[in-house]
């Protein structure tokens, strides 16, 4: 017998099945179609249930292949591959093949992609002048947002979502332009004259390069910075449904081309719940200044005061698989950036915190960004460049979730429901009958937001 799930309507004394479906892990993601309750009526002529998330806290959107994550064990997999495993062993295009594709590619696949993204580095000169159209404090996440957006008018064939071909052609000219959009906006921001793409170096080592050279003789990026940057580019490709990959997969869904999906996914990232807490991260340890200083933090993080950036995790109630891979990597980076007292601080941090049995209780462990704005920082990117080193990588993971989601015969055009609290019909009433504030029903625009 299938496994079911019986439900009574205590309204009606009615009993519902519904059937429990499973993904690769019985133990992880078993479902029910809550389409199913639509036929749980109060009466004939009731609309029928619907499921109240919002946040999609508890709500499995699509069926997907790409990422696997089990927040109580720590473990973070793509297309079943351990994150340590790839971040010792790959490099990010390889990885990004692999999470595009959904295989490890041969060395020749490889060769040919590594070969085809090299080649798509370079952008049209007028988007060089879009960029200097920007105010010189421009946020490089806002221009990085609207020049990917902008390529959408440079490749109009891109809008032919249903050829599989075309669609390929398009992401790999989204992997590979990135860097250089995001090289631009900053050199933008700097006053610098913008730097080319490199054809010489490896997909990290050209956008060092483009970040940072300035003028000739041409010396390539250092090795160990290259390689940390690989793999923060790896261990940020993809984390299954997050904020940017659903507005990704929804924009998507209204079949809009592949460049103001990515750039809609880009806007979800920039905002500081998704893609700014590093930053916060590094703003908390300047705060805390010295080793001394932990302990009275760690209290104040305790009485509710404030909270200890980098910790907790929606998913995650175990250590971050991918902030343990970066804890051990700072060391090799501030060998060559030279030692860094916010490192050392931090190290601390995190020692007293696991120590304390507020943090042990509530499973409430160091994750991705405890570590990676330190080390960005140290590589000499500013705060502000924090979101748009996540966006470089995460575009493969977003180009993935949006194949993915174009070819699953089960999605449609991403469109929920809601529950109406609103007022019920009224007659319009003439201006000068008007009551104001009186009439008012919900929420009022500019309410605030208490205290979310
Ligand atoms: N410091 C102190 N206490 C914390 C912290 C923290 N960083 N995080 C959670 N808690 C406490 C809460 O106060 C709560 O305590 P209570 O049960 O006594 O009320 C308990 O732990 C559970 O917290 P929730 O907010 O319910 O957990 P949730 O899963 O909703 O939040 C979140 C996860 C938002 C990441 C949270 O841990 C947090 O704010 N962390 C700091 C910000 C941060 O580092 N964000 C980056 C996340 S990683 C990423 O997005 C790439």
């Amino acid at each position: 017998m299938p496994d079911t799930l019986t439900i009574t309507d205590n309204r009606t004394g009615k009993q519902y099945e519904v059937p429990i479906s499973y993904g690769t892990y019985p133990e992880y993601g078993a479902s029910i179609p809550t389409a199913d309750l639509r036929n749980i009526k109060a009466s004939e002529d009731d609309f029928g249930l619907l499921g109240y998330d919002p946040g999609f806290k508890n709500t499995a959107s699509c069926h997907s292949s790409i990422t696997h994550i089990d927040g109580d064990k720590g473990i973070l997999r793509y297309r079943g591959y351990p994150i340590e495993e790839l971040a010792e062993h790959g490099s990010y295009l390889e990885v990004a093949y692999l999470v595009v594709h959904g295989r490890l590619p041969t060395r020749d696949e490889l060769e040919a992609w590594t070969h085809e993204i090299t080649f798509h580095t370079y952008v049209h000169e007028s988007i060089k002048k879009f960029t200097e159209g920007f105010h010189y404090d421009a946020h490089p996440m806002g221009m990085l947002v609207s020049t990917v957006a902008a390529l959408s008018t440079f490749y109009p064939e891109a809008r032919d979502i249903s050829d599989a071909e075309n669609r390929r052609t398009q992401i790999v000219r989204l992997i590979a332009k990135m860097p250089t959009l995001a090289a631009f906006a900053y050199r933008h921001s700097k006053g610098l004259p913008f730097v080319y793409p490199d054809n010489d170096l490896s997909y990290a080592g050209n956008f060092l390069n483009m970040m940072f050279s300035i003028g000739e003789p041409k010396q390539p990026p250092n090795p160990v910075l290259q390689k940390a940057l690989e793999v923060l580019f790896i261990l940020h490709a993809d984390h299954e449904q997050n904020c940017s990959a659903t507005a990704m997969r929804s924009v998507g869904s209204s079949h809009a081309d592949p460049y103001v999906s990515v750039a809609a996914a880009a806007a979800a990232l920039y905002g500081p719940l998704h893609g700014g807490a590093n930053e916060q991260v590094l703003r908390m340890l300047r705060e805390i200044g010295t080793k001394d200083r932990v302990p009275e933090f760690v209290d104040r993080a305790k009485s509710g005061d404030f909270r200890l950036m980098g910790f907790g995790h929606r998913v995650y109630k175990n250590y971050d698989p991918r902030a343990r891979i970066l804890k051990s990597m700072a060391r090799d980076v501030f060998e060559v950036t030279g030692s860094s007292p916010l490192l050392d601080l931090a190290l601390e941090l995190e020692r007293v915190a696991l120590e304390d049995e507020y943090f042990v209780s509530r499973r409430l462990y160091p994750n991705v960004d405890f570590y990676s704005g330190i080390i960005y920082q140290a590589m000499g990117f500013p705060v502000d460049m924090f979101p748009v080193l996540f966006a470089i990588p995460r575009v493969s993971g977003w180009l993935a979730q949006w194949q993915e989601m174009l070819e699953d015969p089960d999605q449609k055009i991403a469109r929920p429901r809601q529950v109406y609290t609103g007022a019920d019909e009224r007659p319009y009433v003439p201006i000068d009958e008007r009551t104001g504030a009186d009439e008012q029903v919900g929420s009022p625009v500019g309410a605030g937001m208490d205290g979310r």
